[in-house]
């Protein structure tokens, strides 16, 4: 059989490529007020060893990679990295999840190029708060980059993490972002990750945002594509659509199609899987595609039918979340 297939059946066609494990953001969901230690830079994946590891992914049936971070525009010149990612042939889709920060400067650039999607984090619509959930005064900027993505024609998807208390009281006023403007808006509930202060009633579920969405709006649910994370939902009338990561109550492992490549090279094949397997060290070592491709079946091989419920889990990762880039 070709192609990156695990143990049950499942082909593995979208890459998630960390690009550097720091952040210009300091949201308190996803990382210490202080920070995390970053790696040296030897220790990360240069741009080249990146696009001859995404190369040999598509080799192998990867159809779909997304940059994430930490906050991936971060890395210096990573508008050269997006662009030689998108020249590869038989890689349809590049997508980049960003805090949004340079998307007002770069959205047009980043459209020239071809890249297919940006998810933008915005978990409120108040200045104010934004600096209370970020630690930093970054509002109008994150917002003016929106705009641009969206004037200059980039799909765009709006990562809204609902926590109670904090933004809870936001959800409406989020759904009418989709009314005039061609976005998905997304609900993401609330995971564990290491130094995050995860507990069970700092999430919001889905079924009560789609309950409280519900009693106002007609919310009808649309058939998403395998493999997708969230499920989809439409609002007559509205350009745009609404969308719900139930990560922790629902499980969508059934059909999951990710691997994911930190940024200094280690392979994982689930979001909460510890790894010990470095394509970097591989690489770096003269290893070549028989080795790689074994060193990946072997990740493949460990990866589990679907993850065990959160409540269950405390820390399977010695990663944060700002490390693995979601
Ligand atoms: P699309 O490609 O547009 O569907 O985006 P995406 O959902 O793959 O990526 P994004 O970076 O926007 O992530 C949205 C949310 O989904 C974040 O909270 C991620 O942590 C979460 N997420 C992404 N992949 C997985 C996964 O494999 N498992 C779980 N449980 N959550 C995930
Ligand atoms: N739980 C759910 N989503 C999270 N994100 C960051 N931390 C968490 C968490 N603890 C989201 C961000 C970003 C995406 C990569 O992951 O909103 O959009
Ligand atoms: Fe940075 Fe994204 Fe983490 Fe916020 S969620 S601190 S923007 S990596």
């Amino acid at each position: 059989m070709q192609g990156l297939f695990d143990r049950y059946g499942r082909q593995h066609t979208y890459l998630r490529v960390s690009i550097t494990d720091r952040c210009n953001f300091r949201c308190t969901y996803c990382m210490p007020a202080d920070g995390i230690e970053c790696q040296p830079k030897e220790n990360l994946l240069s741009f080249e060893e990146i696009e001859s590891l995404v190369r040999f992914f598509v080799r192998h049936g990867i159809r779909k990679v997304r940059l994430t971070g930490g906050e991936p525009t971060v890395r210096r010149n990573y508008l050269e990295l997006v662009e030689r990612l998108t020249q590869i042939e038989g890689l349809p889709e590049v997508a980049i999840t960003t805090n949004g920060s340079l998307l007002a400067l770069d959205a047009e650039r980043l459209h020239r190029m071809g890249v297919t999607g940006i998810n933008v984090s915005l978990d409120t619509l108040d200045a104010t708060r934004f600096e209370k959930i970020t630690r930093r005064d970054k509002f109008s900027l994150v917002w003016n980059g929106i705009q641009e993505a969206l004037r200059v024609g980039l799909r765009l998807k709006v990562n809204c993490v609902v926590v109670p208390g904090v933004n809870d009281d936001e959800i409406l006023d989020f759904v009418e972002l989709a009314r005039s403007q061609p976005l998905t808006v997304r609900f993401i509930e609330f995971m564990p990750f290491l130094d995050n202060s995860w507990n069970i009633s700092g999430v919001v579920s889905s079924s009560e945002i789609r309950e409280k969405i519900g009693d106002i709006y007609p919310l009808f649910s649309v058939k998403s594509d395998p493999g997708q994370v969230a499920s989809t939902y439409q609002i007559p009338g509205f350009r745009g659509d609404i969308e719900f990561v139930s990560s922790v109550t629902e499980s969508f492992c059934g059909d999951c199609n990710r691997l994911r490549l930190t940024a200094d090279g280690l392979v994982k094949s689930c979001l909460f899987l510890p790894t010990e397997i470095s394509l970097r060290d591989l690489v770096r070592g003269g290893a070549g595609e028989a080795e790689l491709l074994s060193a990946v079946q072997n990740c493949l091989d460990g990866k589990w039918k679907e993850h065990p419920p959160m409540t269950k889990w405390t820390q399977l990762d010695q990663l944060t979340m700002v490390q693995i880039g979601g």
